[in-house]
């Protein structure tokens, strides 16, 4: 039984408690959180102890540590979880700066400690299994990905300040994405941004309509377009044209039944924001963390996987704000 320290209990903690109370191979041993009625809540709710994070840390009774507590702490948890020889499961970001990014790297391979960046999205079963007909040559060579991916609503103006903007909190997924449906690292992007939603997100400097085009060194082309706004719902979408074909992985929607009438066919709306849509991946990759952790199943996302996504979201930034393509070297 590995036995898990939980550090933070909010949104996302409570998604990776709820995977861990369901699995015999691991539990949550501890949580931590900066608000001890959150800690106690989620504790409660998993038979776990409430600890601080440094008491999770230091403790021998605890093999490997979720860091699920916000960007700006992820530097120095890692670290110190790394010295006390914790394998680690790290929300994305690992960390708003590539330099910073790359300390938290080092101080992993330092310790020999595993790492695994939570790019969930890898787990979805859609386009896990799309990634797979991929590497089965299904659609022979990739020529072109596109990869949508829309929020419902922007989120409140306070979040937006702090999240590094568009590209490093909302986009750094589907450029995770890009690299693991195109096969091979993209060498050239050129992004475009625009404020259209709400001024407010522009007056803080960021931007809340995005798109992105990559190119690898083989030619191989995708798309990426992000909008923090979509009347119809949580959009997320897939599609993979190649030499013998095209693949597509569409929205998920809450049912499958469909009104027909003479005024047309109405279906279910999608899943309705990342935590429902994503669920199953957010089991998928805290299995395979443990998998890995156990077992010694070759751990994937790494920590390079993260860096690459912010090295790309950085560029993708610098991109959209002077109009310059860039080209990238990792
Ligand atoms: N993979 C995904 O789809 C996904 C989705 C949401 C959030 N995230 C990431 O997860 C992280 C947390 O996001 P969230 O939405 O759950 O935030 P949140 O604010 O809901 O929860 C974070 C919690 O951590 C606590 N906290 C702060 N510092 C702490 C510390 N040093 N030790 C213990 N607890 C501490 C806070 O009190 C808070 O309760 C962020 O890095 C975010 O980018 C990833």
């Amino acid at each position: 039984m590995l036995n898990i320290g939980l550090l933070g209990a909010g949104r996302i903690g409570h998604v990776h408690g709820a995977t861990l109370r369901g699995m015999t191979t691991a539990c949550a041993a501890a949580v931590s959180d900066f608000v001890p009625d959150a800690a106690q809540a989620l504790a409660g709710r998993l038979g776990a102890e409430v600890m601080t994070s440094e008491e999770i840390i230091a403790s021998d009774k605890i093999d490997a540590v979720v860091i699920g507590t916000p960007t700006t702490t992820h530097y120095d948890l890692i670290h110190a979880a790394a010295a006390a020889g914790k394998a680690i499961f790290c929300e994305k970001p690992v960390d708003l700066s590539v330099d910073r990014i790359r300390e938290c790297l080092a101080a992993v391979e330092k310790a020999g400690v595993p790492f695994m960046t939570a790019f969930n999205r890898r787990f979805d079963p859609g386009f896990a299994h799309l990634q797979k007909q991929i590497a089965d040559q299904v659609v022979g060579n990739v020529e072109i990905v596109t990869i949508l991916s829309r929020d419902p609503a922007p989120p409140p103006i306070g979040y937006i300040k702090q999240s590094g903007g568009i590209f490093r909190d909302m986009m750094i997924h589907d450029l995770d994405m890009a690299r693991f449906l195109l096969g091979e690292d993209p060498v050239e992007l050129t992004a475009v941004g625009s404020c259209l939603v709400d001024p407010a997100i522009g007056e803080a400097g960021d931007f809340d309509t995005a798109a992105v085009t990559l190119k690898t060194a083989s030619g191989k082309i995708c798309q990426i377009s992000n909008s923090r706004r979509a009347t119809y719902g949580y959009d997320q979408r897939v599609e993979v044209h190649g030499e013998k074909g095209m693949l597509r992985a569409m929205n998920v929607p809450e049912h499958n039944v469909e009104f027909s009438s003479g005024a047309g066919f109405t279906s279910a709306p999608t899943q309705p924001f990342f935590l429902e849509r994503y669920a199953a991946a957010y089991r998928a990759e805290m299995e395979h963390f443990v998998a890995s952790v156990v077992d010694g199943v070759e751990m994937t996302p790494t920590g390079v996987d993260g860096l690459k996504a912010q090295m790309m979201a950085d560029a993708a930034d610098a991109s959209a704000r002077d109009g310059q393509p860039r080209k990238l070297q990792f």
